[in-house]
């Protein structure tokens, strides 16, 4: 992070800007959270989205450097492409365009190049969308002179996110930009969540790639049938994320591992886990894990494993027998 806030604003637009923004994960409540019950989000600060501004030669526009992320046409990586000859619902020009105007920043320096690079898997889970927004906004901000509240930051953002998502809950936006454990509930404000006792997850990565949009979608077609019976289902998920908030408080990893393992199950009920996931989730259990269940929109992406400290080394390996393709170990604290 650049700390030259307090530098001449002249000085300011000729030296490159960096901001970053962490991956997440969600430990209670995913799509319960959407039909306004509370859940529980984590930064998973092994993993980030990186911006970097620096200025353009004089009347280039604005060009965007995405080395790691698919363009906007679908292809894969390492695309450099003018702002504008982007379609105007691409979610960098989105991010940098509702940055522009929110900062108000000048016309004058509107010569830019921004890089973006990010090593949070995409399409998993892992709220790789929403670090990249807030870690571009976070950038424009400060480019044009501003050290934006994470409010203001999660709120554009939101907005970015639902080009990705449709209909998002907020959470994604809100704990990337917080970069701090949250107790969430759509359309209030934020609670931070204190950790008492540490809480080591490993997150193993199933390999499939899914999109939040699609089982979101999904999931809501099926709510529409049978409302009664989802509500229901959500409640109970909502009532999870309640006990998990005061034992995670309280410093009981024990209980948030059980609380897991009954969310995962109530999530296997919402139709959203896959064969993938649930092996995952069996293995973890084997291999000694205190709790464990998929996280995100599901029918692939991520799952979590708590685990006391000393066993992170075995379920890594245990998660990746079971055909993990690859695991981060992630202490929240
Ligand atoms: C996605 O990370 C979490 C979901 O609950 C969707 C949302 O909250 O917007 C599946």
């Amino acid at each position: 992070m650049n700390t030259r806030t307090d530098q001449p604003q002249s000085q300011l637009l000729s030296q490159p800007t960096v901001t970053t923004a962490p991956g997440k994960v969600i430990l209670f409540g995913e799509h319960a959270v959407v039909y306004n019950r509370p859940a529980i989000a984590v930064p998973v600060t092994d993993v980030r989205a990186t911006a970097t501004i620096s200025p353009g030669e004089p009347g280039s526009g604005i060009w965007i450097l995405a080395a790691d992320l698919p363009a906007p046409d679908g292809e894969p990586g390492g695309h450099r492409y003018r702002l504008r000859d982007a379609p105007a619902d691409d979610p960098l020009r989105a991010s940098v365009e509702l940055a522009l105007d929110a900062f108000r920043h000048g016309e004058s320096a509107r010569d830019l190049l921004i890089a973006v690079t990010s090593t949070i898997p995409i399409a998993r889970g892992m709220g790789s969308g929403a670090a990249v927004a807030t870690a571009v906004v976070r950038a424009i901000g400060r480019h044009s002179g501003h050290d934006a509240q994470p409010e203001k930051i999660s709120s554009l953002v939101y907005e970015v996110e639902k080009l990705h998502h449709g209909t998002p809950s907020g959470i994604d936006n809100t704990v990337v930009a917080y970069a701090q454990p949250v107790f969430f509930v759509r359309g209030r404000g934020i609670t931070r969540l204190s950790v008492g006792a540490p809480l080591n997850l490993v997150i193993g990565d199933t390999g499939v790639v899914s999109s939040t949009r699609e089982v979101v979608g999904d999931v809501r077609r099926r709510w529409s049938a049978d409302t009664e019976g989802y509500e229901g289902v959500f409640d109970q998920i909502g009532a999870l994320a309640r006990q998990a908030k005061s034992v995670i408080e309280r410093g009981y990893p024990k209980d948030v591992g059980r609380l897991m393992d009954e969310n995962h199950e109530l999530l296997i009920t919402l139709g959203v886990s896959s064969p993938e996931l649930d092996k995952l989730v069996e293995a973890a259990k084997t291999a000694g894990a205190l709790g464990a269940k998929m996280s995100g929109a599901g029918w692939g992406g991520n799952m979590l494993a708590l685990v006391e400290a000393e066993r992170t080394p075995t379920m890594a390996g245990a998660l990746q027998a079971a055909g993990a393709v690859s695991t981060i170990f992630s202490r929240i604290s």
